[in-house]
């Protein structure tokens, strides 16, 4: 039996662990955006049904959604729903292509969790930012460090990380 894939964990966060405000990103930042885009097209997007509804790009570029929720009625040609992590996570092992989690906070947090190797990569919003969804902390666990990449627009600074575990 081959061994399981390795976990991409997709996330700008804030110095305040925000992620998010109103169900909504807290901001808007067109590289980490693009770079987000860029990062996920063509793979396997496991994500909470709030992310899902408020992605209009997850089905386009060759995504493959799974959308972790208890409504089998978001199930559409091309998206899966699995009940929890665990199990897409078994549909995912079976699709083509990188598995990305792509959150919310529930999700992060049982992924980070698991005993397997995993990939963060972290966009560091360095701000305090209000918001009322958080990523869990991540400092904790005994990273290395793979690369990093700082860059600024005219609202935030932010580091482009990437992490492995
Ligand atoms: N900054 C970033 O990189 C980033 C990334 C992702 C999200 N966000 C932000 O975070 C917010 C959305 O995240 P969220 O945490 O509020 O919601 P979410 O995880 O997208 O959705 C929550 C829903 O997903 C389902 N769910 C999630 N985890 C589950 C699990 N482990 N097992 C079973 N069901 C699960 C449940 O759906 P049912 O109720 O249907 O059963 C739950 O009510 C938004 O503000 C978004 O913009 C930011």
């Amino acid at each position: 039996m081959s061994s399981p894939k390795l976990l991409h964990i997709l996330v700008a966060c804030a110095e305040n662990r925000v992620i998010g405000r109103d169900g909504r990103m807290p901001w808007r930042i067109p590289e980490d955006a693009a770079f987000f885009h860029r990062e996920t097209a063509g793979q396997t997007v496991v994500m909470g049904r709030v992310c899902y509804e408020t992605w209009p790009q997850a089905r386009t570029d060759g995504r493959h959604p799974i959308v972790v929720t208890h409504n089998r009625e978001l199930a559409r040609p091309g998206a899966d729903i699995a009940t929890s992590l665990p199990e897409a996570l078994a549909i995912a092992e079976k699709l083509p292509g990188e598995i990305m989690i792509c959150g919310g906070a529930r999700l992060y947090a049982e992924t980070l969790a698991l005993p397997r190797p995993m990939r963060l990569h972290l966009t560091l919003v360095h701000a305090e930012v209000p918001g009322d969804t958080f990523f869990p902390e991540w400092r904790q666990f005994p990273w290395r460090e793979i690369s990093r990449r700082e860059s600024a627009d005219k609202n935030f600074r932010y580091t482009f990380f990437e992490l492995e575990k």
